[in-house]
């Protein structure tokens, strides 16, 4: 049989560094868990307009479609700031998302031990949280339409357009409470049924698939803007959040900063399953390209290490080997390994991003 295939889109500023480790423990399982991967590199973002003009080029989203799974680094930075909406760096990952119908978006918000003093919230609210958001990702207001800036009468208007349909709404909800029956079995979907229509279709909709498919899983529903709220009041009240395209954006940076650790989130974006049973994916950082430490060999690197894990996971059905990773991760932290973003209160020299995955490596074979 085929090795299973990686493409790895390592974008722009840090991410060619992050991703120069992933490499590396791609390799590590080849290696020594007899799970070697056919892994190709191309261009997204910033990287690829400089080559091609454009953030990404047909052949690059072919090659996207046909891979088993995805692993991309972060794209944009200031030189990019003047280009034409178009053509910016992030337009090319939501083209991604997009044409690989990656509807599903999987943020975890987990606090590590070992960081639990770096949150901005007191120590015992956030200790030990573990939660999931499912963000829609591919419908909602960052793809509806009409969208524009129009004139009207002697001044403009900008608009974009909340849409969703129940089939949207239907697929992502799923994904949520299937989620939900690995983990803590519940579910608190958010949206702003007061004031949008759509809100009130995406509360009917979550609610009648939970009846009809998912009643043994805890469903609950709230206002996005009170979920914000109780997200920093009482984060661990939640075990997997289902929301919108927008409101996760905002809501999964709000959780991930709570956890102490934005550098150090993956992500997971799913779409709907191909013949083999695989989805579609998309594995990301939360973070972004960190234009300002890049190329210094400074950039943490766990977060994209992370990532693959969830590749582990999700695309290739090795949850133990996911965890193997996982806990490489929490022992090197335990054990005190710190790049620059983790330099608390008590100082101490930081290691570079080479001598992270230099540990976290060390970390597997110890765990053979
Ligand atoms: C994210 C980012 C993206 C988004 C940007 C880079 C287009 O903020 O993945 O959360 O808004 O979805
Ligand atoms: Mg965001």
């Amino acid at each position: 049989m085929a090795n299973p295939s990686l493409l790895i889109l390592a974008g722009d500023g840090i991410g060619p560094e992050v991703m120069g480790q992933v490499t590396r423990i791609i390799d590590w399982y080849g290696a020594n868990r007899d799970m070697a991967f056919d892994v190709e590199h191309d261009l997204v973002g910033g990287a690829a307009y400089d080559k091609h003009g454009t953030p990404l080029h047909d052949d690059t989203m072919a090659k996207a479609l046909a891979a088993d799974a995805v692993l991309l680094g972060a794209v944009g930075g200031p030189k990019y700031d003047d280009l034409d909406f178009s053509v910016k760096p992030e337009r090319g990952l939501l083209r991604l998302r997009k044409e690989m119908d990656l509807f599903s978006n999987l943020r975890p918000a987990q606090c590590f031990d070992a960081l639990a003093d770096f949150s901005s919230l007191k120590k015992d609210i956030v200790a030990g949280l573990d939660i999931m958001i499912v963000r829609e990702l591919t419908s909602g207001v960052y793809f509806g339409e009409p969208r524009g800036i129009f004139k009207e009468g002697n001044e403009r208007v900008g608009i974009n357009t909340q849409r969703y349909t129940e089939s949207e709404i239907d697929r992502v909800a799923r994904s949520a409470f299937e989620l939900a029956r690995r983990r803590g079995n519940k579910v608190c979907s958010m949206e702003k049924a007061n004031v949008m229509e759509s809100g009130i279709l995406w509360r009917e909709v979550v609610q009648k698939v939970h009846d009809t498919d998912y009643p043994d899983v805890e469903l609950t529903h709230m206002y996005a803007d009170n979920g914000a709220m109780q997200l920093v009041r009482a984060p661990k009240q939640f075990d997997v959040i289902l929301t919108d395209n927008l409101f996760g954006d905002i809501l999964s940076d709000c959780a991930a900063m709570l956890t102490g650790s934005l550098g150090m989130l993956p992500s997971a974006s799913l779409g709907a399953p191909n013949v083999d049973g695989r989805p579609k994916a998309l594995y990301e950082p939360v973070h972004g390209s960190a234009p300002d430490i890049a190329g210094q060999g400074k950039a943490n690197p766990i977060a994209c290490i992370l990532s693959f894990a969830m590749a582990l996971r999700y695309s290739f059905d090795q949850g133990d080997e996911a965890t193997r990773l996982e806990q490489a991760v929490e022992k090197v932290l335990a054990d005190g390994a710190r790049t620059a973003d983790l330099m608390g209160e008590e100082g101490g020299t930081p290691i570079s991003t080479t001598e992270m995955g230099d540990a976290i490596l060390a970390a597997l074979d110890a765990s053979l």
